[in-house]
């Protein structure tokens, strides 16, 4: 399938590039590079420079390219971040979703959509594990224009008989088995990156908040190796050319496990035979304490089916990234 991906040149649109290439695909990246590298993405088609909030030269490239599938990957992601600044999430995000929505909306051939959404649109949810029916009380201002965007999409798709799915993505992690790609933000904010780096460089960690209601009063995430990711994008890009026009639904995606911040610092000791260094610090804003998903109707409607998120795995590959990062 030919497939257009916008944010591909970021940490999760970068693997998925990289493994529908291997899968065969067609991959066309759209990217602004603000926080994307040219270089993780060597096996796409073609890398176009370009801005999602700017509809004529996005509706430009569609014309030319006519995908089967559009990926929306692109955005502000930083829970903290977005609780300091706000404007610049509500930007990027919801305007930035809009527009792509307003483009695809005005073409006779329609692709279908692909959203990255977040287990942040829960906020902190009244029981666990998260279903897709848990309530939505997003309490970070990046959950919030990732739940308008859902609400958006929905919408646009009933009205202008586009499809799409929205998936809910839990922690991403991990990098690709080649060595060749793998996460590298700056600055680093992702627990296990950042565990990672800081280790290499004799560094100490600071955990954010031991008070929490948890196993061990550090908050639990669920972590899901982005291969995974990718694997799930392209079936749900399969699973939609077969609905109605008019079709959108939201999926977790996740490994169905939950780990605390102090259990993820003992594996990676396990795994790269350092000790790590941390103190604890303040909670940080924004911060559910404990997120872990129900995968129940990832695995029914799209056959998702996690082959690379246990935690060694997770950690390993990972590893050999930060040993050796290409960019
Ligand atoms: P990332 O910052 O590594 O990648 C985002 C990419 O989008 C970058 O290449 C950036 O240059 C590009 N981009 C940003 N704004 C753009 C714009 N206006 N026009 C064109 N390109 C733009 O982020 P990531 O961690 O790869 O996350 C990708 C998506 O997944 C985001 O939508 C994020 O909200 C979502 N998500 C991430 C996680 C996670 O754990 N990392 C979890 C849940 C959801
Ligand atoms: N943490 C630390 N120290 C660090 C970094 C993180 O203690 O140096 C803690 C955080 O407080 C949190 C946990 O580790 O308790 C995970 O934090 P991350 O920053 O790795 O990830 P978040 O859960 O905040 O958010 C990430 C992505 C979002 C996505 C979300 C889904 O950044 O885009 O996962 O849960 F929506």
């Amino acid at each position: 399938m030919k497939f257009f991906v916008i944010g591909g040149a970021g940490y999760i649109g970068s693997h998925f590039v990289k493994e529908a290439s291997r899968q065969g695909h067609q991959c066309y990246v759209y990217d602004n590079l603000s926080a994307g590298h040219r270089e993780s993405i060597a096996d796409c088609q073609e890398f176009i420079k370009g801005d999602v909030r700017r509809a004529v030269p996005l509706a430009n490239a569609l014309d030319a390219i006519k995908p089967d599938a559009v990926f929306h990957y692109a955005a502000n992601a930083l829970v903290a971040e977005s609780v300091e600044k706000p404007a610049l999430y509500y930007d990027n995000n919801v305007i930035g979703t809009k527009t792509l929505l307003e483009v695809l909306m005005r073409r006779k051939e329609k692709p279908t959509l692909v959203f990255s959404s977040s287990c942040a649109v829960y906020g902190t949810p009244k029981s666990l594990p998260i279903e897709e029916s848990t309530l939505l009380r997003p309490m970070s201002p990046y959950g919030r224009t990732k739940l308008i965007c859902e609400f958006m999409i929905d919408d646009f798709c009933r009205a202008y008989k586009l499809k799409a799915l929205a998936l809910r993505y839990f922690n991403a992690c991990g990098a690709d088995l080649s060595g060749e790609i793998g996460e590298s933000h700056s600055p680093e904010t992702h627990l296990i990156a950042n565990i990672l780096l800081k280790t290499k460089n004799g560094e100490s960690v600071s955990i954010f908040g031991n008070n929490y209601p948890t196993k061990d009063g550090t908050c639990v995430r669920d972590y899901i190796h982005v291969t995974d990711l990718a694997d799930a994008h392209m079936k749900a890009a399969i699973f939609l050319q077969n609905q109605e026009d008019g079709y959108f639904h939201a999926v977790n995606l996740g490994s169905g496990i939950g780990y605390s911040n102090l259990q993820i610092l003992e594996e990676v000791e396990h795994v790269t035979g350092v000790n790590v260094k941390y103190q604890f610090v303040d909670a940080r804003d924004g911060d559910p304490a404990e997120l872990y998903a129900v995968n129940n109707k990832a695995t029914d409607m799209l056959g998702f089916n996690p082959q690379h998120s246990n935690l060694r795995n997770i950690i390993k590959t990972a590893w050999a990234w930060h040993q050796n990062p290409r960019y």
